[in-house]
């Protein structure tokens, strides 16, 4: 018998199969940050996808115009008021989550505060406000929703990042030490809990267009230009583009995937050389005939 008339239930599975059409329906997701900017991107796929999606952050008006879609849309989506530096707060969402369904499968830890600030000049409240929020705000998200996991047979933890916890980058030494503790974290949790079912991964997106990051990074469209030069790909990303490899991250599609922290930022924290792309560089015979 040739492969050919062999049923087709009798063909062995493919790679193609990890990318199934509907990889997180009816998964139970946690997004924090949900409501804005790329936390919003993300929920909205996750919903579209057919999860239940919870967001959680402080202000009730960020929550609205992803509920008033999921109601639109028929997609399942919740919203809690949250800050994240609260461990009590964090504790008691983690556990109206498992109530409600039983278990988490997805926690994303996108929440951030950040603004640019000469070191020199960073005060301790203002170190404590963005450390507190992205370093303590993940640590306390991934205890309290990843002993759920612990509980009920694994999930997924996605931490976002920024290129500069690596490179570094002028004025923001809050934000890149504690986006550095967030990668470390991603890290050893991946280590630790891989034997739980617990998968961890981290995306470190290079700049996009938010109204947090233009209110808090880039004060006008000149230094939006500026730093839009020195991206090979001559843009920002959109948030979508970057939700797009969340999902990918958070899929069956990654399954072997942990502890990887995937850039996606249009190669803009690569080496820029010693010129310009695209410069025509001459033999220095060819520029001057009395070389040898
Ligand atoms: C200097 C500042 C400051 C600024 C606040 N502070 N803004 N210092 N420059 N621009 C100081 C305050 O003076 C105060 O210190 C301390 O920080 C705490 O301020 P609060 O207003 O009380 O803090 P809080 O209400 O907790 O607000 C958190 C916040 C705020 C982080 C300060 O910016 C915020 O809520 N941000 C959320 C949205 C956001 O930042 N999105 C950007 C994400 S983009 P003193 O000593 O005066 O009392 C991103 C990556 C971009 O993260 C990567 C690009 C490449
Ligand atoms: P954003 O829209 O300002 O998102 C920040 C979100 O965090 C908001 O929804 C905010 O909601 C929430 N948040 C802040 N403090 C919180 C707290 N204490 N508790 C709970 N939630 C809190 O900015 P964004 O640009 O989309 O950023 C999303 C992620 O991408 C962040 O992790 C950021 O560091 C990262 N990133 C952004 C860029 C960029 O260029 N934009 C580049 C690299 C990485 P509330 O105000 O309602 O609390």
């Amino acid at each position: 018998m040739t492969s050919t008339d062999a049923p087709p239930s009798a063909h062995p599975s493919t790679a193609a199969d990890l990318l199934a059409p509907h990889p997180l329906r009816d998964r139970v997701a946690v997004v924090t940050g949900g409501g804005t900017g790329l936390g919003l991107e993300i929920s909205r796929g996750l919903a579209a996808l057919g999860s239940h999606v919870w967001i959680a952050s402080r202000s009730v008006e960020h929550h609205r115009g992803f509920l008033d879609e999921c109601a639109a849309r028929g997609w399942k989506g919740q919203a809690r008021v949250l800050d994240v530096r609260e461990p009590a707060s964090v504790g008691a969402l983690a556990r109206e989550v498992e109530a409600q369904h039983g278990r988490c499968d997805i926690l994303v830890n996108n929440a951030a505060g950040n603004f640019v600030c000469p070191s020199e000049r960073l005060s301790e409240r203002a170190w404590r406000a963005v450390l507190g929020i992205v370093l303590d705000g993940s640590f306390y998200c991934s205890r309290e929703f990843g002993r759920v996991m612990i509980g009920h047979g694994g999930g997924q933890i996605l931490n976002v990042l920024a290129t500069y916890a690596w490179t570094g980058m002028p004025g923001v030494l809050h934000s890149a030490c504690a986006k550095a503790g967030v990668l470390a974290m991603t890290r050893t949790l991946a280590v630790e809990w891989a034997r739980h079912g617990i998968r961890v991964n981290a995306i470190a997106p290079g700049p996009f267009d938010s109204d947090g990051a233009r209110a808090n990074l880039w004060p006008d469209a000149e230094h939006e230009r500026r730093l839009r030069e020195r991206i090979p790909l001559q843009r920002f990303a959109g948030t979508r583009e970057v939700a797009a490899q969340c999902l990918w991250l958070l899929s069956p599609g990654s399954s072997y995937v942990n502890g990887e922290c995937v850039t996606i930022d249009g190669g803009a924290s690569l080496g820029q050389g010693m010129w310009d792309a695209g410069t025509a560089i001459r033999r220095r015979r060819d520029a001057d005939p009395e070389q040898p």
